[in-house]
């Protein structure tokens, strides 16, 4: 059981660089056709001299301004990101920082492209044990510093991007069923791999491969599986009050109509923009909960359930009563 809180503010972040697939076309070989029929992704955008601090930032600015708060209002910070910038501080000590957030516990969550689910989950734990009011959760992520850009099985699946919302302690709660799972990965089929640098005392192999490495076709059955479970677990949770849309981790359309295929819900059921921003890891359900607020596919009263999945391997939902105004 999850603590009553409530969305109070979202908001959004974007490098300025917008790279179509026509772009892409001139830097691997691949086209437009097939990424459009393969994945969905007509466009994203890439870092340049933004960065995961600043479009965090820009996010977190949005959301708070959005809760009609100010910064020193916030008693949490719970951040997630693959790639952010730094190692340390975290990505949360650094909104801090630039936002000027008084002192609060502010820290990462690393569940690849579920990190959202577990960040807001482990949010909304917090607010409850360390009697929080108010608290921020964001996904800010730089993917491309991480891609092998002639690598065209992956270089064109993924983007960057950060969202973020705030929560506050409520009397009703609006967050339910919480689902965090992970599974190992024997077969490393989502690696980026650390760069090893000597030390005095041992000589790491010269050769490493420090981009993200992906065996598509496994992480695509991987996907489509827990997809599909996780979605009738929360269905069987919300009992005679079912959730009639759904927010997924923006990976690949082809995994949302393999998953139509075989469970029951619909493909309208689905808010999909991995067309505009391909997969921003965890921040793709953040962005995906910004469109559909903005172009009011969410409105109040509406019961969604939020599902990531990624490396880890890792996945999880909840189930939101969305509340927030237009
Ligand atoms: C990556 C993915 C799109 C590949 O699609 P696929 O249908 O499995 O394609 P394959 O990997 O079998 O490759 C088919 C062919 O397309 C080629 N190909 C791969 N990427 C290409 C590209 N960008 N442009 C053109 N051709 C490409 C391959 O080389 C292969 O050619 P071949 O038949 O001559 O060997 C798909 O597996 C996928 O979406 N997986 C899930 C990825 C994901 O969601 N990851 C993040 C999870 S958080």
């Amino acid at each position: 059981m999850i603590a009553p809180v409530k969305i109070v503010g979202i908001g959004e972040g974007l490098p300025k660089q917008i790279v179509t697939n026509k772009m892409m076309e001139q830097i691997v070989e691949t086209s437009d056709e097939w990424i459009t029929q393969r994945t969905g992704i007509r466009q994203r955008y890439i870092l340049t001299d933004d960065n995961v601090v600043s479009i965090s930032v820009d996010a977190s600015k949005k959301a708070i301004e959005k809760a009609g708060l100010s910064a020193q209002d916030i008693g949490l910070i719970v951040a997630s990101t693959l790639a952010s910038d730094y190692r340390i501080p975290s990505l949360a000590g650094c909104v801090q920082r630039d936002l000027e957030i008084s002192d609060c516990p502010a820290f990462d969550v690393s569940a690849g492209c579920t990190g959202f689910i577990y960040a807001l989950v482990t949010a909304a734990s917090l607010m409850e044990t360390l009697h929080v009011d108010t608290a921020l959760v964001l996904a800010g992520e730089g993917v491309s510093k991480n891609i092998n850009w002639s690598d065209r099985s992956t270089c064109v699946l993924f983007g960057d991007g950060a969202g973020a919302i705030v929560l506050k302690r409520d009397s009703v709660g609006t967050i339910h069923y919480p689902i965090l799972m992970g599974r190992s990965d024997r077969e490393n089929t989502l690696t980026i791999k650390n760069k090893d640098d000597h030390t005095p005392w041992y000589q790491y192999p010269q050769e490493q491969n420090t981009k993200l490495v992906m065996k598509g076709r496994e992480v695509f059955t991987f996907a489509s599986e827990v997809l599909a479970d996780t979605l009738n677990r929360l269905k069987e949770q919300c009992g005679d009050k079912p959730f009639t849309k759904i927010i997924p981790h923006q990976a690949n359309s082809r995994i949302i109509e393999y998953v139509c295929r075989t469970t029951g819900f619909t493909h309208d059921q689905f808010f999909l923009n991995l067309s505009q921003y391909a997969n921003t890891s965890s921040a793709s359900i953040l962005l995906a909960l910004w469109d559909a607020y903005k172009q009011g596919w969410l409105a109040p009263g509406d019961r969604l359930a939020l599902i990531g999945f990624g490396s880890g391997l890792t996945w999880g939902g909840v189930v939101v009563d969305w509340t927030l105004e237009s």
